[in-house]
């Protein structure tokens, strides 16, 4: 709604977002990012969406990372006042208590690979390409790409990747676990979005807790967490979709969730 940069669209319980720059793959600059906070912002609010899918428009990119033509005459206080980056994380990460899944169709570079990573997983086009090429620009990876990749590849690829920027392709990423699956360019939004729908008509508030549980995974000793996990495990005895999941399996029928 009033998007310019993004678009949005309805399916069923699950919130298709596009980043929509084509011509110039995609790239993030601050309006993509205001809108995309927006839609994020929307998601979070409406009890109709139980699941979202990030894409790119366009054959070639999911995104090709920052806009580089935004930054390039930016002086440094700018970036230290404005702080903008930080918004992704604060917005796109911390805010979104539901899940989302990045498509990645194409090149996946940068803040492009960056912002997958924010996904609670990526499904790869066979011709996506993931990347932090930062370096040849002379800065670091400035929204997660240091700690989320080598949180998910590993300190060796994560390390050749960022201080080359080598590219690395969709079957390289799934070795390394950067993805969850790789499928053909042509299913690859049906799949996504089918999966999501997937998630969608799962019971809501055991999907938030799966969600807040895995992602505890990367900020807690494993003592804590698994308490953490039980805990919230209990809980959710507690809500009227357990025991209608359970009843389901016991009727031999499908669960009807309700979110409470
Ligand atoms: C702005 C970009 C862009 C970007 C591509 N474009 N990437 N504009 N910011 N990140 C624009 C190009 O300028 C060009 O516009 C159009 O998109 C098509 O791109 P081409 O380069 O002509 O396409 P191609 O030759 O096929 O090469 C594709 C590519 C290359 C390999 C992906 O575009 C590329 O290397 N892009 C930059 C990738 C990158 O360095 N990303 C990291 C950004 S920094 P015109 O108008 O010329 O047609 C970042 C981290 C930020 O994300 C945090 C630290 C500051």
């Amino acid at each position: 709604a009033g998007f310019e940069v993004i678009t949005t669209e309805q399916r069923g319980a699950v919130l298709l977002i596009t980043l929509n720059r084509p011509q110039a793959l995609n790239a993030l600059n601050a309006q993509v990012l205001e809108e995309l906070i927006a839609a994020f912002a929307d998601y979070e609010a409406d009890d109709g969406l139980r699941c979202a899918v990030v894409t790119g428009a366009g054959e070639k990119a999911f995104a090709a990372g920052a806009d580089i033509k935004e930054m390039a005459d930016r002086p440094m206080v700018d970036f230290y006042t404005a702080d903008m980056f930080a918004r992704w994380q604060s917005h796109v990460v911390k805010a979104v208590r539901k899940p989302w899944i990045a498509a990645v169709n194409g090149f996946a570079l940068g803040g492009g690979c960056e912002v997958a990573m924010m996904a609670d997983f990526i499904i790869a086009s066979d011709r996506a390409k993931f990347g932090q090429p930062e370096v040849r620009l002379g800065v670091p990876p400035g929204m997660g790409g240091t700690q989320r990749l080598t949180r998910a590849v590993g300190k060796a690829k994560a390390m050749e990747m960022i201080l080359t920027g080598r590219m690395i392709d969709a079957q390289e990423a799934e070795r390394a676990g950067l993805v969850a699956r790789v499928v053909a360019p042509e299913e690859l939004l049906d799949d996504a979005l089918a999966t999501a729908a997937t998630i969608a008509a799962m019971p809501p508030l055991a999907v938030l807790a799966c969600k807040e549980l895995v992602n505890a995974a990367f900020e807690m000793p494993l003592e804590q967490g698994i308490v953490h996990e039980r805990r919230l495990f209990q809980l959710m005895t507690a809500t009227a979709d357990k025991q209608e999941g359970m009843a389901a399996f016991v009727e031999k029928r499908p669960g009807v969730f309700t979110g409470r």
